[in-house]
């Protein structure tokens, strides 16, 4: 291609950074004239590049990536072969769209490592051929509540730290009112030697120490057994809801209220109005199965 003789090598790496990367990639790496980096990889280079080389080469031009814009303006002033590392996947919320935005497809080659969604599941230990993902970077947390509208059998959310990390995950669940409906996994530091998965028992508090770099995966839970369900107090998950406005029901709390007050009769006619889930008068009915509901 005129003006882009060499395309550019774009190497996703995974939490082992430089030291795991496989043959191809340190081959291909090896023969750059410059390499961009995040600045965490950039600093890992010369080391990791004396110990390839045996000091036979010097060490190639390095650029830091974390700035896009930068990183684009010296990119276009580059004529030889360019490789430039990103982390996971660079084409799932990584550098690539960035890239693909400003270099034609065919001057790029991807090599993706593992992203963090499948290094998720591959935790959890569930396929994930089914699952939907919404990133929150950036992102006013109603993306989630928009994702849950469609009742995505698995859902991974890519958390900001600086919107409050998982908070906004549960809170966003909670109102809703899926939480009785979907299993939290909080995935922290995914393929770090400190990382951590566990799955959030329901109404638990969040552990106060939760690292930044985390993902929380959201998986459909099974209805529950009717024998196993409470007489009355059902949690608002348990209620088929409109899939367009899901949370948009009579909360528990004010169905208990209600179905206090309302001393409903053995017998008799019940008028639910305006009915929407029908919570209201599907909890009277479990508790007095004789009456007629309208
Ligand atoms: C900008 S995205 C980059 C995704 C990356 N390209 C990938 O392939 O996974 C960054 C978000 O991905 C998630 N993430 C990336 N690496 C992670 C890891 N090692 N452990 C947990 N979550 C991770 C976090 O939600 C983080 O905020």
């Amino acid at each position: 291609m005129p003006g882009l003789p060499h395309p550019f090598q774009v190497i996703g790496t995974d939490a082992g950074g430089l030291a795991s990367l496989p043959p191809a990639a340190v081959r291909l790496l090896c023969n750059a004239e410059a390499i961009a980096a995040p600045q965490r990889l950039l600093d890992s280079l010369p080391q990791w590049w004396s110990d390839q080389q045996h000091g036979d080469r010097p060490l190639p031009q390095l650029q830091a990536s974390d700035r896009p814009d930068a990183l684009i303006g010296w990119l276009r002033s580059q004529n030889a072969p360019v490789v430039i590392l990103a982390s996971g996947d660079p084409l799932w919320f990584g550098i690539g769209r960035r890239l693909l935005q400003a270099f034609p497809a065919e001057t790029l080659h991807f090599h993706p490592a593992p992203c963090s969604m499948q290094l998720a599941f591959a935790r959890i230990g569930r396929p994930w051929q089914d699952a939907t993902w919404v990133s929150l970077h950036g992102r006013s947390p109603e993306a989630l509540a928009s994702a849950l509208q469609n009742r995505p059998a698995a859902l991974a959310v890519l958390t900001d730290p600086g919107q409050g990390g998982a908070a906004p995950v549960r809170q966003i669940l909670r109102s809703s009112g899926l939480e009785a409906s979907y299993a939290v996994w909080v995935c922290e530091n995914l393929g770090h030697r400190d990382e951590r998965v566990m799955r959030l028992a329901s109404n638990a508090p969040l552990p106060p120490d939760l690292q930044p770099l985390l993902l929380v995966l959201l998986i459909a839970e099974d209805p529950p057994l009717p024998e196993r369900l409470p007489l009355f107090g059902l949690e608002d998950g348990v209620f088929l809801q409109h899939p367009d406005r899901p949370g948009l029901m009579t909360k528990r709390e004010v169905r208990l209220q209600l179905l206090a007050d309302l001393e409903l009769p053995a017998e008799g006619v019940l008028w639910d109005l305006g009915a929407g889930t029908g919570s209201v008068g599907l909890e009277a009915l479990r508790l007095r199965p004789r009456l007629q509901l309208l």
